[in-house]
């Protein structure tokens, strides 16, 4: 497979805290679509243009799919079938924390699930390790110790370069900090947590910590899972076939797009059209306007959604008028 020789030509990377790690400002991840239903050549096009467009970070689970597993299957065989003189140039990460097989040691943070599960990934992505891997979620019934000890002896294994927290607290995101700088463990080098203009929790809770502790701030469902763009605006059909809300294996349920969520999207149209951007470019630049998010993660159906994402990256200024109405619309947490 030849890539386009201009492929970094464009792209920003942003260094993840205080790390030698640069990430681009879009990320891809595999939550959604790539899972046993989906289309192999839309994934596999999806990757390749994300890839030419200097995407370098796909982001993955053990439980993306479904069925769970199936998204790293997948982007195993792409990898292989594309992307095997490029290990290189990408940035593969996974995570262990949800359910992901039966009996006591198949979810949450206990160190047998979490060296088992990243063992179990490896073989599925067809890889020797991941560059970053993930406690997917905080688990207050094991030891933080035991979870956060797992992670420095997977680093130290060889089985992830880095690694990170997903979904933790602001509060145990600094026990975490602190725990790893008494013991001289490996950094916690990433925090990936929810973010967009209708989930604001992190402003004040965590991006003070993380700009802190020197690490980098990958922010998830940007897009809220589609709702900050044009999808749902039709009028005559609230909730398109070919979308996240219509479809049964959504995490996003129909009766969540309400006319009053719509309502307060519809009021961002005429901002995002004085920008030269669509909603979703807008919602993109304005989580990008603070430096301390490192990437944006998306989630995509098509090429076409990937590249407008991409899009976003020209304009990432904002004014304070333009702030304002941002803020009345959508308030701080
Ligand atoms: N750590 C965690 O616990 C956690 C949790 C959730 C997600 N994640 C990660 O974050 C990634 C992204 O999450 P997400 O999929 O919820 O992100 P998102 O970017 O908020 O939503 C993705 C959805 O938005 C729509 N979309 C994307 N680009 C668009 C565009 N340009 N125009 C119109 N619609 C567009 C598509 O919806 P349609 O399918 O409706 O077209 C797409 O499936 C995941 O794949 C995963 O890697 C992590």
């Amino acid at each position: 497979m030849t890539f386009s020789p201009s492929r970094y030509d464009t792209m920003q990377y942003r260094r993840c805290g205080r790390s030698g790690l640069q990430l681009p400002a879009i990320s891809l991840g595999m939550w959604h679509n790539f899972g046993t239903n989906a289309n192999h050549d839309v994934c596999r096009n999806m990757m390749r243009r994300a890839f030419d467009l200097g995407i370098t970070h796909f982001d993955l689970a053990n439980n993306y799919g479904p069925a769970p597993g199936s998204a790293e299957e997948r982007v195993g065989q792409i990898l292989k079938q594309d992307f095997s003189d490029h290990r290189d140039e990408l940035i593969i990460s996974s995570k262990a924390g949800y359910r992901m097989w039966p009996g006591p040691y198949g979810e949450w943070g206990s160190k047998k699930y979490l060296v088992a599960s990243l063992d179990q990934s490896l073989r599925r992505l067809g890889l020797d390790y991941v560059d970053i891997f993930y406690s997917h979620r905080s688990d207050l019934n094991t030891p933080l110790e035991e979870t956060i000890g797992a992670l420095d002896q997977i680093v130290r294994q060889g089985k992830a370069l880095y690694v990170g927290v997903s979904n933790y607290r602001g509060p145990r995101f600094v026990e975490t900090m602190e725990l790893v700088k008494a013991r001289g463990w490996t950094p916690i080098t990433i925090h990936q947590p929810v973010y967009n203009m209708r989930n604001r929790w992190i402003e004040e809770e965590l991006l003070p910590e993380t700009e802190k502790y020197g690490a980098g701030v990958i922010c998830f469902s940007p897009l809220a899972q589609g709702v900050l763009t044009n999808k749902y605006l039709d009028p005559a059909q609230p909730i398109p076939q070919e979308s996240r809300a219509a479809d049964p294996d959504g995490y996003l349920q129909a009766e969540q797009v309400t006319p009053e969520v719509i309502a307060q999207v519809r009021e961002l149209a005429p901002l995002a059209e004085a920008r030269g951007q669509t909603i979703a470019q807008l919602a993109l630049a304005w989580l990008l306007r603070d430096t301390r998010v490192t990437s944006a993660l998306i989630g995509a159906r098509n090429v076409q959604q990937v590249e407008d994402c991409v899009g976003a990256l020209a304009n990432l200024e904002f004014s304070a008028e333009e702030l304002s109405v941002i803020d009345r619309l959508f308030p701080r947490a």
